[in-house]
């Protein structure tokens, strides 16, 4: 380490997005080195909307690993942790930065401490696969400081090693988690099927609140863009995931009545048009993700989940984030527009439709996004260049 001095300070910061499953992630066959039984495909959202922030340094004055998350300082002991640091500092090189006068060697790693803080975007433990965006980010981070070359899938296999589906959060686009056959996990990483552009008319929207034939017939309505199938095996995987959830002893209820609700909604509308406007998928936790084929049914789609769950005040600015402009689409400029609202044509004259004002806390809605970028401008660190510690 030949830095003029020992106080220096290294740091790097990505941003990486969180994915959501359309196929799911049912289970574990190795809870160490965390692989699935079976493969599983999500699709990376947009991290303008929702993505974890990771802040990685390295100094010689750092007297041990760190980690402040979401503000708070965290324990690196566990696993999870452990299992990704020591992987990454395995396969580190040598690097220079000839202007600050610092040179750390490959075999020089091992003994170098780091401080690592990091955000999420969106609420931790929401149900928005934060530990995976974390994770990705983590390894992307720390795979960039520590200069750590060589083939792709090896990021994702450390990923993997932190959160499953963080292995999936490497790539944008629709992301194809595969399983693996090898006891050491050397074959179960994530690969990319299309990328964000691909199916760019795909839109998202989050309520926050068996398998191998179907991951075949899901990648063909992805390559063929057809939203009809797309729709009809995401309801059935998450409709079969909870049902197993209840079947289980004891059993597991993760949604609510606002999710079925919801359901309810989008079940009805796709009847009573004949073809499907909007699909629905729900992990382990409440929030309810739908994807409508295109900005018109995206349109649509808000104009109903507005009507049923209009917001508890008067700010429809912070009750419906992210892509505001799907609100002028559907033509709900404020408040009035909202209240105005006529009930969804697919609703009886004859039957007295409910309102669920204040069940939805807010929604979010985003489109399919790129994977993990260097956020290359100091202002955007999470760390503080002089002493490595949260700004
Ligand atoms: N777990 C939840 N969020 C995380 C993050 N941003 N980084 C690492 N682990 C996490």
């Amino acid at each position: 380490m030949a830095g003029v001095s020992q106080n220096w300070v290294l740091m790097v910061t990505a941003q990486a997005p969180t994915d959501f499953s359309v196929i799911k992630y049912w289970g574990k066959r190795d809870e160490t080195l965390i692989l699935p039984v079976n493969d599983s495909i999500g699709v990376t959202l947009d991290p303008s909307h929702l993505c974890a922030t990771t802040t990685v340094a390295v100094s010689p004055s750092f007297r041990k690993d760190r980690m402040w998350l979401n503000g708070k300082e965290i324990s690196l002991s566990g696993e999870r942790y452990q299992n990704c640091l020591r992987e990454i500092r395995n396969r580190a090189s040598d690097i220079e930065d000839k202007k600050r006068g610092i040179k750390i060697r490959k075999e020089e790693w091992g003994k170098l401490h780091l401080h690592i803080a990091s955000y999420n975007s969106f609420p931790t433990a929401a149900g928005l696969a934060s530990s995976a965006a974390g994770f990705a980010c983590l390894v992307f981070a720390l795979a960039k400081l520590m200069n750590v070359t060589g083939d792709e899938s090896q990021l994702s296999i450390i990923a993997r090693q932190g959160s499953g589906s963080a292995s999936r959060c490497l790539y944008g686009g629709f992301v194809k988690w595969n399983m693996g056959k090898e006891e050491n996990g050397s074959d179960s990483f994530a690969i990319q099927l299309v990328d964000e552009n691909y199916w760019n008319d795909l839109f998202i929207v989050i309520a926050v609140e068996v398998v191998p034939k179907r991951i075949l017939q899901m990648e063909e309505a992805i390559s063929n863009r057809d939203f009809a199938s797309f729709a009809q095996l995401t309801c059935a995987e998450s409709n079969q995931f909870h049902a197993v959830c209840l079947d289980t002893s004891p059993p597991l209820f993760y949604m609510n009545d606002t999710s079925h609700r919801i359901i309810g909604i989008i079940e009805k509308w796709n009847r009573s048009v004949g073809t499907p406007q909007a699909a629905y998928t729900i992990d382990a936790g409440p929030n309810v993700v739908l994807f409508a084929r295109n900005r018109k049914t995206a349109a649509s789609l808000i104009r109903r989940l507005l009507y049923y769950f209009p917001p508890n005040s008067n700010d429809l600015s912070s009750y419906f984030v992210g892509e505001k402009s799907i609100l002028q689409e559907a033509g709900l400029k404020d408040l009035k527009d909202v209240e105005a609202l006529p009930r969804p044509p697919e609703i009886k004259e004859n039957v007295p439709s409910q309102k669920y004002k204040g069940d939805v806390s807010y929604f979010i809605c985003t489109r399919p996004g790129r994977g993990p970028v260097l956020l290359s401008d100091e202002s955007q660190a999470l760390l503080n260049p002089e002493n490595g510690l949260p700004k």
